[in-house]
Protein backbone atom coordinates (compact mmCIF):
# COMPACT_ATOMS: atom_id res chain seq x y z
CA UNK A 1 0.00 0.00 0.00
CA UNK A 2 1.31 3.68 -0.71
CA UNK A 3 2.10 5.55 1.96
CA UNK A 4 2.41 9.18 2.05
CA UNK A 5 5.35 11.54 3.06
CA UNK A 6 5.45 13.02 6.75
CA UNK A 7 3.23 15.72 6.72
CA UNK A 8 2.72 16.67 10.55
CA UNK A 9 5.74 18.86 11.82
CA UNK A 10 8.06 17.38 13.18
CA UNK A 11 7.94 17.33 17.47
CA UNK A 12 10.36 14.77 19.05
CA UNK A 13 11.18 15.84 22.42
CA UNK A 14 15.10 15.89 23.81
CA UNK A 15 13.77 12.87 26.10
CA UNK A 16 12.91 10.75 23.39
CA UNK A 17 16.02 11.69 21.10
CA UNK A 18 18.11 10.67 24.58
CA UNK A 19 15.78 7.52 24.86
CA UNK A 20 16.62 6.29 20.75
CA UNK A 21 20.51 7.08 21.37
CA UNK A 22 20.63 4.89 24.30
CA UNK A 23 18.41 2.15 21.97
CA UNK A 24 20.68 2.71 19.00
CA UNK A 25 23.76 2.11 21.53
CA UNK A 26 22.95 -0.83 22.68
CA UNK A 27 22.63 -2.56 19.24
CA UNK A 28 25.32 -0.98 17.41
CA UNK A 29 27.68 -4.14 17.24
CA UNK A 30 24.63 -6.10 16.98
CA UNK A 31 23.91 -7.92 13.18
CA UNK A 32 20.74 -7.17 11.96
CA UNK A 33 20.08 -3.76 13.90
CA UNK A 34 18.14 -1.68 11.59
CA UNK A 35 14.49 -3.78 12.29
CA UNK A 36 15.03 -3.80 16.10
CA UNK A 37 16.02 -0.32 16.25
CA UNK A 38 12.96 1.22 14.01
CA UNK A 39 10.67 -1.04 16.00
CA UNK A 40 11.59 0.81 19.50
CA UNK A 41 11.96 4.18 17.65
CA UNK A 42 8.21 3.64 16.75
CA UNK A 43 7.20 2.60 20.31
CA UNK A 44 9.65 5.66 21.37
CA UNK A 45 7.49 8.38 18.90
CA UNK A 46 4.98 6.45 17.76
CA UNK A 47 5.69 6.87 14.35
CA UNK A 48 8.46 7.23 12.32
CA UNK A 49 8.97 10.48 10.90
CA UNK A 50 12.05 10.92 8.73
CA UNK A 51 14.15 13.19 11.27
CA UNK A 52 14.02 9.92 13.43
CA UNK A 53 15.13 7.95 10.15
CA UNK A 54 17.91 10.25 9.72
CA UNK A 55 19.53 10.10 13.40
CA UNK A 56 18.72 6.35 12.75
CA UNK A 57 20.97 6.04 9.70
CA UNK A 58 23.45 8.47 10.71
CA UNK A 59 23.62 6.02 14.01
CA UNK A 60 23.70 3.00 12.34
CA UNK A 61 25.97 4.14 9.53
CA UNK A 62 23.33 3.15 6.92
CA UNK A 63 21.99 5.68 4.21
CA UNK A 64 18.75 7.32 4.99
CA UNK A 65 17.45 5.53 1.75
CA UNK A 66 18.53 2.49 2.98
CA UNK A 67 16.18 3.23 6.25
CA UNK A 68 13.59 4.50 4.20
CA UNK A 69 13.36 0.91 2.08
CA UNK A 70 12.86 -1.00 5.56
CA UNK A 71 10.01 1.74 6.84
CA UNK A 72 8.24 1.94 3.58
CA UNK A 73 8.25 -2.27 2.90
CA UNK A 74 6.89 -3.56 5.84
CA UNK A 75 3.44 -2.19 6.97
CA UNK A 76 3.67 -2.04 10.56
CA UNK A 77 6.37 1.14 10.09
CA UNK A 78 4.21 4.10 10.33
CA UNK A 79 5.75 7.70 8.72
CA UNK A 80 2.83 9.23 10.37
CA UNK A 81 1.48 9.70 13.81
CA UNK A 82 -2.14 7.59 13.86
CA UNK A 83 -4.97 10.51 13.85
CA UNK A 84 -6.94 10.91 16.76
CA UNK A 85 -10.00 9.22 15.05
CA UNK A 86 -9.17 6.21 13.16
CA UNK A 87 -11.25 4.97 10.42
CA UNK A 88 -11.02 1.78 9.04
CA UNK A 89 -13.23 0.78 5.88
CA UNK A 90 -13.72 -3.06 5.60
CA UNK A 91 -12.69 -3.99 2.24
CA UNK A 92 -13.36 -8.16 3.10
CA UNK A 93 -15.44 -10.08 0.50
CA UNK A 94 -19.13 -9.16 1.56
CA UNK A 95 -18.22 -5.62 2.08
CA UNK A 96 -16.41 -5.48 -1.10
CA UNK A 97 -19.72 -6.69 -3.51
CA UNK A 98 -21.77 -4.46 -1.37
CA UNK A 99 -19.78 -0.86 -2.62
CA UNK A 100 -17.02 -0.63 0.04
CA UNK A 101 -14.45 0.46 -2.27
CA UNK A 102 -16.76 3.32 -3.37
CA UNK A 103 -17.00 3.89 0.85
CA UNK A 104 -13.10 4.34 0.90
CA UNK A 105 -12.94 6.34 -2.03
CA UNK A 106 -15.50 8.80 -0.94
CA UNK A 107 -13.18 9.24 2.27
CA UNK A 108 -9.94 9.68 0.53
CA UNK A 109 -11.52 12.49 -1.58
CA UNK A 110 -13.04 14.29 1.33
CA UNK A 111 -10.60 13.47 3.51
CA UNK A 112 -7.74 14.67 0.98
CA UNK A 113 -5.30 11.58 1.85
CA UNK A 114 -5.40 7.93 0.27
CA UNK A 115 -5.63 4.72 2.55
CA UNK A 116 -2.74 4.50 5.04
CA UNK A 117 -2.53 8.06 5.53
CA UNK A 118 -3.57 10.76 7.64
CA UNK A 119 -4.93 14.24 7.64
CA UNK A 120 -2.54 17.18 8.48
CA UNK A 121 -4.30 18.24 11.32
CA UNK A 122 -3.75 15.11 12.88
CA UNK A 123 -7.63 13.92 12.79
CA UNK A 124 -7.93 11.10 11.19
CA UNK A 125 -6.15 8.00 9.76
CA UNK A 126 -7.72 6.10 7.02
CA UNK A 127 -7.35 2.65 6.49
CA UNK A 128 -8.76 -0.33 4.77
CA UNK A 129 -9.14 -3.33 6.26
CA UNK A 130 -9.91 -7.08 5.90
CA UNK A 131 -13.20 -8.35 7.69
CA UNK A 132 -14.24 -6.94 10.73
CA UNK A 133 -16.53 -9.71 11.74
CA UNK A 134 -19.96 -8.10 11.37
CA UNK A 135 -20.48 -9.06 7.56
CA UNK A 136 -24.60 -8.73 8.21
CA UNK A 137 -24.48 -4.59 8.30
CA UNK A 138 -22.01 -4.83 5.39
CA UNK A 139 -20.73 -2.76 3.50
CA UNK A 140 -19.21 -1.66 6.93
CA UNK A 141 -16.59 0.69 8.01
CA UNK A 142 -15.57 1.37 12.16
CA UNK A 143 -14.22 5.10 13.10
CA UNK A 144 -12.20 3.90 16.65
CA UNK A 145 -14.96 1.32 17.99
CA UNK A 146 -18.28 2.91 16.49
CA UNK A 147 -19.36 0.37 13.90
CA UNK A 148 -21.12 1.83 11.03
CA UNK A 149 -22.99 -0.24 8.97
CA UNK A 150 -25.22 -0.59 5.49
CA UNK A 151 -23.50 2.64 4.36
CA UNK A 152 -23.98 4.54 1.41
CA UNK A 153 -21.73 7.16 -0.65
CA UNK A 154 -23.70 9.76 0.95
CA UNK A 155 -23.16 8.80 4.07
CA UNK A 156 -19.99 9.70 4.73
CA UNK A 157 -20.49 13.44 5.12
CA UNK A 158 -22.31 13.14 7.86
CA UNK A 159 -20.08 10.54 10.02
CA UNK A 160 -16.91 12.89 9.33
CA UNK A 161 -18.78 15.93 10.48
CA UNK A 162 -19.53 13.95 13.68
CA UNK A 163 -15.71 14.30 14.61
CA UNK A 164 -15.27 17.57 13.07
S1 LIG B 1 -16.56 -8.47 5.02
FE1 LIG B 1 -16.83 -6.55 5.94
S2 LIG B 1 -17.40 -7.03 7.94
FE2 LIG B 1 -17.04 -8.94 7.03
Amino acid sequence: MAKQKTVVPFQGTPEQEQQLREVIASYRDTQGALMPVLQKAQDIYGYLPIEVQTIIAEELGLSLEQVYQVVTFYSQFALNPTGKYRIAVCLGTACYVKGSQNILDELEKQLGIKAGGSTPDGLFTLEATRCLGCCGLAPVMMVNDEVYGRLTVKDVGDILAKYR
